[in-house]
């Protein structure tokens, strides 16, 4: 491709326009008169999602096979900033051979609730943390020049009506809980691009938010890629193109690209903007242009392997009586629960993989330790909620001559898809009642866990040992297998906390939320920041996790005891390996203010690392801390700003098993900096453990009162109603049911299948507009317009109006 500059002078106003919407549902437009090639863009994020065939529609199922590698929520449990690097060169090695030039990926939206239907798509809780693995990932995948997107900014934490709510946060929790692992992947990164969310922020549509596209993204945090809409977001293409949203996605949307013409004709849109958004897309073609052409053919088996070894990293040992585990290969094994043999190991949504191979957990366990000492029974089936009491039988008296009891249970398909979150925190009945019923016949079982978020475990009494295997992609079930014989020692620990009940959790009173807006009133006590600030038991914490071995801390050494705030601290410990097995550690660093003016959360995770020690080795762990690490952010000031006072450095292996600590005392070379109110609000000075977050404290700190969340009665229709919104007008019925038949055709084919639960859930919240996307070639925007008029009860002039631009 010639110089960018050159090309732009090249072009029309029109050809320029076009370049801001896609091809097709995954591609982005070229221009063949001036040699700019269209290149491939595709889901994403834990695997490679080429939808086979017919690019101009969605087809959520049929992809090319492609490596599954395991889902964000294993992948985070590894805590392994080199292997995930490792991971994204593998994604990139797959996009090569396939032509694509950017995936979809990865998703560093925060886990608000464990009920979060995308939560095995995100990382954590926490927003280092979250950030730190995103930016290896991209690294990873980048390093191969092949691009990412890094989705969905921001603040898109639940799956219901994702497409229009408002989410409602104060600006403290959306700079240090739900912006802050975006900027650290921005800032360390640079990924291509990123997705902008579907979700309003405070108001406005985060694809048209200047503050959060314009000033934060490019200015402040110095991206210099694109962004472009997550599928079917575009609600105003011009604000957006001001706001600096530069691709909509699917492609065309000629009706779109028409108003970014007429928008520059008559003076309402500088054609500078444009040419910065052209610019911007134009960069990442070139970028993208290099590996275009590179032949390449990826290993599947190798890839197989790395799947594997990055899925047994991610496997968390929570609970290991007597030391049960790992198991010996002679002991006689009742092996219960249909996900042994049918895994369950990624979502249902745009991250569905068609795997290259599929390993299950009887068959490698039996390859470790021959069949005779295995028995199988399935206790369940795989789709069944419902106790089934036959299956139930069959599998206590198949535990009756067994030494051992493994119990493979945890969320079927349909529990967690994206578009649809989870009402309760439970695992079905089906396997509770499983669970409970072995562990009265039998004392020695162990629960080994497949799910993408925390799920309660009211057994946990009962048995002796849990392996939360998480969603850990093709090859996780040999990894869950390599753990439970001890060929590999469980190295995982929690990115989330476990709550014991869902009523825990700060935000579940107010989540999901709507029908209109969602109320973040827990500001920043998210997770860990909120158990650990009101000493809340949990079930486990945040950072947990065993291993076969023990691991001792010591020498904790500050190599400064006052620093000013423009100083970074570096801080050392050594661990050693107490045990007998060779084993990996995560060490974990929290900053804890001892005093402060405004609410701040007990602790902050502001370092960890990952190593390997060998029995009796000791090794030297440093992390530098820079001054973000102590920082909150002053919204007086509209900055992150360090206080004068002392910070305890805590190191330890959980976020409640502090195992050294020291102090160090900072001076802050701003003076006289002013604190809003808003900052010290006593009720979120002092927060309780009931958790509970009165309105007009949360009033005061949003600063302003709580918009609308009621459907209200005789409002008029627009293209960001919903369509389950428009029960009062016959049309909108009308056109209500339409949508609903074509979704009961896919539920009727695969009744429990998570796609088509996915559609039904999500066809109610769609607003209006996205059936421009669903429409393909068939409709266009004055369509709708004519179509909304007629929703709107002018039905002739609508009618009148829709016949008139079908024929156009
Ligand atoms: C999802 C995105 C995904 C896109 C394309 C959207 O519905 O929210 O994560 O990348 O579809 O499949």
């Amino acid at each position: 491709m010639e110089n960018i500059k050159n090309l732009i002078s090249k072009m029309t106003l029109e050809e320029k326009a076009s370049l801001c919407s896609g091809a097709d549902f995954w591609h982005i437009k070229g221009i063949e008169r001036l040699g700019i090639p269209s290149i491939m863009i595709t889901d994403g994020p834990h695997g490679l999602r080429k939808q086979e065939g017919d690019t101009a529609e969605l087809g959520l199922e049929n992809s090319v096979p492609a490596t599954c590698f395991p889902t964000a929520s294993s992948l985070a449990a590894t805590w392994n900033r080199d292997l995930i690097f490792e991971v994204g060169q593998a994604l990139a090695e797959e996009c090569k051979q396939e032509k694509v030039s950017i995936l979809l990926g990865p998703g560093a939206n925060i886990k608000r609730s464990p009920l979060c239907g995308r939560n095995f798509e995100y990382f954590s809780e926490d927003p280092y943390l979250s950030g730190q693995i995103a930016k290896s990932h991209i690294n990873g995948v980048q390093s191969l020049g092949i691009g990412t997107s890094l989705k969905h900014y921001a603040a898109n934490n639940q799956e219901y009506r994702r497409m229009t709510i408002n989410a409602v946060i104060d600006e403290r929790a959306l700079r240090e809980i739900y912006l802050a692992g975006f900027e650290i992947a921005v800032k360390e990164a640079q990924p291509w691009t990123l997705m902008g969310a579907y979700n309003r922020v405070n108001g406005i549509y985060a694809c048209e938010h200047p503050d959060q596209l314009c000033k934060i993204l490019k200015e402040e945090w110095g991206h210099d890629g694109f962004v472009m809409t997550d599928w079917g977001a575009m609600n105003e293409r011009v604000d957006a193109l001001e706001a600096g949203l530069e691709l909509e996605m699917p492609g065309p949307s000629a009706g779109n690209d028409i108003k970014i013409v007429e928008a520059v004709k008559n003076g309402k849109l500088d054609e500078a903007i444009l040419d910065e958004a052209v610019t911007r897309i134009l960069k990442i073609i070139a970028k993208a242009e290099e590996t275009l052409t590179d032949d390449f053919k990826y290993d599947p088996q190798a890839h197989h392997a790395l799947a594997r070894s990055a899925a047994s990293e991610g496997v968390v040992l929570l609970k290991n009586n007597d030391s049960l585990l790992p198991l010996n290969k002679d002991t006689k094994v009742a092996l219960i629960g249909e996900m042994a043999k049918t895994p369950r190991y990624q979502g249902a949504g745009s991250s569905l993989i068609q795997p290259t191979q599929i390993d299950n957990i009887y068959d490698e366990i039996v390859k470790i330790t021959g069949e005779e000492k295995i028995t199988f029974t399935p206790g369940y089936t795989v789709k069944g909620i419902e106790v089934n009491e036959e299956l139930i039988e069959e599998a206590v008296k198949s535990s009756k001559d067994a030494d051992i009891v493994v119990i493979c249970a945890g969320l079927p398909d349909s529990y967690e898809a994206e578009g649809l979150d989870r009402d309760h925190m439970r695992m079905p009945e089906s396997h509770n009642k499983l669970i409970d019923a072995i562990t009265k016949a039998h004392s020695k079982v162990i629960v080994v866990l497949s799910n993408g978020s925390p799920v309660e475990m009211p057994w946990i009494d009962q048995v002796e040992g849990i392996l939360e295997g998480y969603l850990g992609g093709q090859a996780g079930a040999g990894a869950i297998a390599d753990v439970l014989y001890g060929i590999i020692n469980p190295s995982g620990k929690l990115a989330e906390t476990f709550p014991k009940r869902l009523e825990d959790n700060a935000s579940s009173e107010y989540f999901p939320s709507g029908p209109k807006t969602v109320e973040y009133r827990e500001s920043i006590f998210v997770g860990y920041r909120f158990f650990n600030s009101v000493d809340k038991d949990v079930l486990f914490p945040f950072g947990f996790g065993l291993s076969y071995t023990t691991f001792e801390y010591k020498n904790l050494k500050l190599k400064q005891n006052k620093i000013s705030d423009q100083e970074s601290l570096e801080v050392s410990l050594k661990v050693k390996n107490s045990g007998k097995t060779t084993g990996k550690e995560i060490v974990q660093l929290y900053v804890s203010p001892v005093s402060s003016k405004v609410f701040r959360s007990k602790i902050e995770l502001k370092g960890f690392d990952k190593v390997e020690l060998k029995p009796g080795e000791e090794k030297e762990i440093s992390i530098t801390l820079d001054r973000r690490a102590f920082a909150y952010y002053n919204t007086e000031i509209s900055d992150w700003y360090v206080e004068s006072g002392d910070y305890k450095i805590l190191v330890g292996s959980s976020s409640i098993d502090i195992r050294l600590e020291d102090q160090i005392s900072i001076e802050s070379t701003q003076k006289n900096i002013p604190i809003a109110e808003k900052d010290k609000i006593p009720a979120y000075m002092n927060i309780s453990k009931s958790g509970k977050f009165g309105q007009v404290d949360f009033e005061k700190l949003i600063g302003y009162s709580l918009p609308n969340n009621q459907v209200i009665k005789n409002e008029a229709f627009t293209m960001n109603t919903p369509l389950g919104d428009m029960e009062a007008s016959f049309i909108g019925r009308q056109l209500g049911k339409m949508m609903e038949k074509q979704i009961e055709e896919l539920v009727k084919a695969d009744p429990d299948g998570a796609t088509a639960l996915m559609m039904k859930s999500m066809i109610k919240g769609m607003p209006l507009r996205t059936l421009l996307m669903m429409g393909g070639d068939r409709l266009n925007r004055e369509m709708l317009e004519g179509l909304l008029q007629m929703i709107n009860g002018k039905f002739f002039k609508g009618l009148f109006a829709l016949i008139k631009a079908g024929r156009s």
